[in-house]
């Protein structure tokens, strides 16, 4: 590709149409695609392929699972997604495409991975306004997961240049796009409560939501350090807990008990009532961590008097399985 001035202000090229179309084809495949928004660059991957969500994570190196923000084309497929009131109607009228996310209940038939949510019975989801961006998403016709596209605990990028430094082994390619007009993330406003409550103040004004809400907004507060549960910035309450108790480190089931195992199983291993559900047969971590929400969410019937889970080792995602598998022990 020629760049056709030496200014250093020159606007890097946008990817063109066949970058874009190759990138929709990888996106199907399950792989992962850095895409530019106006916000920040994201880390894209198929919202519906468990895989693939469970791999956004693994190249993030995260600790434990965030829910993660469901990209669509526009508000119609925002609303297919999820159940979509009239105040999210006008909020997406006013604002999208843009850098507001929109929390709402998963419609009943939603096909976007339990893992994106964080086994929550919600959905994250926004229009992002950036030429690249809504062009893959109209060229590949699903909702992509798209955290920032950094690892772990570093900045997040404004640049192609700083993805490719950050995670460039673990995407299949980078879309340009240039700088981030906004440079900070979109503001996250949760609609499934009695009031609207800003989770995360960003790239869109609390005081321009309140025009079109008719009242400001709340800001959500964490209440940090409660002596009775494990510090979780970002995340206390708001990650799925089965009703059922759970066991972790089950090395064998007890009676009345789903066993949710990890690896090779000898059916000799297993008494008489008792239920396997497989994370991995093959004992990979990534194949797990697809399935753990989904998994937890099968096993949380009354028929069963709690929830074995096997030992996982807390190596690559392992980390972030451990961790959410601890939280929803915590306290039982
Ligand atoms: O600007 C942005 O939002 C960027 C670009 C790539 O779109 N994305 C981004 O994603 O910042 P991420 O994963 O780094 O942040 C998502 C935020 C987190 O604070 C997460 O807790 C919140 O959205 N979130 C996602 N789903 C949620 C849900 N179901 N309930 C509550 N909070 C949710
Ligand atoms: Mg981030």
């Amino acid at each position: 590709m020629t760049q056709h001035s030496n200014s250093a202000s020159a606007t890097p090229v946008h990817a063109t149409p066949a970058e874009i179309q190759q990138a929709a084809a990888q996106l199907r495949a399950g792989a992962l695609v850095a895409l530019p928004t106006e916000t920040v660059y994201g880390l894209a991957g198929d919202a519906t392929n468990d895989q693939a969500v469970a791999r956004i994570f693994a190249a993030k190196g995260r600790p434990h699972f965030n829910p993660l923000i469901a990209h669509v084309p526009d508000g119609q497929a925002a609303a297919k997604l999820t159940v979509f009131p009239p105040v999210a109607q006008r909020l997406a009228q006013a604002f999208w495409p843009g850098g507001l996310t929109l929390v709402l209940p998963r419609a009943a038939d939603c096909p976007v991975s339990a893992l994106a949510s964080a086994g929550l019975d919600t959905l994250a989801v926004r229009v992002p306004n950036h030429p690249v961006a809504l062009a893959l998403l109209r060229e590949v016709g699903l909702p992509l997961a798209a955290p920032s596209a950094n690892r772990s605990g570093q900045i997040s990028p404004t640049l192609a240049e700083h993805v490719r430094t950050s995670l460039g082994s673990a995407v299949a390619c980078v879309l340009e796009g240039g700088a981030c007009a906004v440079g900070l993330e979109s503001t996250v406003l949760d609609l499934t409560g009695a009031e609207p409550v800003i989770l995360r103040p960003g790239a869109l004004a609390r005081e321009a939501l309140a025009q079109v809400l008719g009242q400001m907004p709340r800001v959500f507060s964490e209440t940090l350090g409660e002596a009775d549960r494990p510090a979780s910035p970002g995340l206390m309450g708001r990650h799925y807990a089965p009703a059922l108790p759970l066991r972790l480190n089950a090395t064998e089931p007890a009676p009345g008990e789903v066993w949710l195992t990890f690896g090779a199983v000898r059916q000799s291993a297993l008494p008489e009532g008792v239920q396997r559900l497989a994370l991995s047969e093959t004992g990979d971590v990534v194949e797990a961590a697809a399935n753990l929400f989904a998994l937890l969410h099968a096993a949380d019937r009354p028929t069963f008097r709690g929830i074995a889970v096997m030992p996982i080792p807390a190596e690559g995602l392992g980390l972030a399985i451990n961790d959410r598998l601890r939280r929803a022990a915590w306290g039982r």
